[in-house]
């Protein structure tokens, strides 16, 4: 039996913390199905060079792939003619429509807030993202416009994944993000939507043991800088979970810790948080942490839960011991003597 994997570093430190994924995977040994990895192409460089952000051939691969780990996009901040993200095509074409992020606060450090246990967990296939824009001529010069989707489907099984991660965890608190005070249709239907998960028949009281609370996406950021403690998972539609975990992963330290996985129902690709970070890549100081990390919540997510821990155990290990960290946490050292501690330890 094998576990096939595809690999997609896409660009900048992509290139620097995917293979540091790889082989926390190839140290776990007999505790996982044989790893069999597919290097697979795709990312703005490529753009670049073919014309083609996303070749079929890629996403063909993956499909007959078991999961994949994807690292990050150089995404142009002004419209590049026949160009769009890869990675945002990847989440609809494969249907991943959660994007689940957990951040964890592990040495206690002036930067950081002291246990921090919290999952956000971000639809992924809709709300302002669906990138329907339109720009006219006005009374008032140019108009900008943009559609935000929210489906009942969507919110529903995002909402279902929601109730389905809090279960699993000790304090079993599931918190609602929205603006449904400004935006009452999009936002209403999201959070109706989620709140009426527990009750429904094919659910059959499974959720009942889960605390629901809700709270509007601004002071929820507030909240998160004040007393990031209150929260155990939260919930968002696409563009606040998007500024959330980004926001929340400023409190333990680095972007460069913090791991997601995107899920559908059957696939699962795992993704550190952070983006391409044109300012250090090539220098090989990125940290490859968020990337092992995503190996392991990939891993976890695929029930190969011994596996899993031995990474995360060993991550643990070596950020709470201090000796070997990359300059985003104050250390000297490169992205290859932090791989090889953490692997030393796997
Ligand atoms: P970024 O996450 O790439 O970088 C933000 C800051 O964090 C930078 O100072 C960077 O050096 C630092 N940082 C990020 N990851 C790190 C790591 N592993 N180790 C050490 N330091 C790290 O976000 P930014 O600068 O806003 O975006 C850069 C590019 O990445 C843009 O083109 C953006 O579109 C893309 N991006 C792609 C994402 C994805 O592929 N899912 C997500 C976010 C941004
Ligand atoms: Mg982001």
């Amino acid at each position: 039996q094998t576990l096939k994997i595809g690999l997609i570093p896409a660009d900048g430190i992509g290139h620097e913390v995917i293979p540091a994924a790889r082989v926390a995977i190839e140290a776990l040994g007999s505790d996982i199905p044989k790893p069999e990895f597919h290097d697979l192409l795709a990312g703005f460089e490529l753009f670049k060079r073919t014309g083609e952000a996303l070749p079929e051939d890629t996403v063909e691969t993956l499909k007959e792939c078991d999961c994949a780990l994807f690292g990050a996009v150089s995404s142009p901040s002004t419209k590049v003619t026949g160009y769009s993200s890869p990675i945002v095509a990847l989440r609809k074409k494969l249907d991943l429509y959660a994007n689940i992020r957990p951040v964890l606060s592990v040495a206690p450090s002036p930067d950081q807030q002291p246990d921090v246990d919290l999952i956000v967990v971000r639809e992924n296939t809709e709300c302002l993202y669906v990138k329907q824009e339109e720009l006219t001529n006005g009374t008032n010069g140019k108009e900008a416009r943009a559609t935000r989707l929210i489906t009942e489907r969507a919110s529903r099984r995002i909402g279902q994944m929601a109730f389905e991660l809090a279960l699993a965890r000790p304090r079993k608190h599931l918190t609602i993000i929205h603006k449904s005070n400004v935006l009452s249709i999009t936002d209403g239907l999201f959070r109706e939507t989620v709140r009426a998960v527990p009750s429904l028949d094919s659910v059959g009281g499974r959720y009942n043991d889960v605390t629901i609370a809700e709270q509007l996406v601004d002071s929820a950021v507030y909240r998160l800088f004040r007393e990031p403690q209150i929260y155990d998972v939260m919930v968002a539609p696409n563009l606040y979970g998007d500024i959330l975990s980004d926001a929340a992963a400023a409190l333990v330290g680095s972007l460069g810790l913090v791991p997601s996985v995107n899920a559908g129902d059957n696939f699962v690709m795992g993704e550190p948080v952070h983006g391409s970070a044109p300012d250090i890549a090539g220098k090989g100081i990125a940290n490859p942490i968020a990337s092992m990390r995503s190996a392991a919540l990939m891993l976890r997510h695929l029930g190969y839960t011994k596996g899993a821990d031995r990474i995360d155990k060993a991550v643990d290990e070596v950020v709470r011991e201090g000796k070997t960290l990359t300059p985003d946490l104050g250390g000297t050292s490169k992205t290859q003597e932090v791989i090889d501690e953490v692997v030393k330890r796997i």
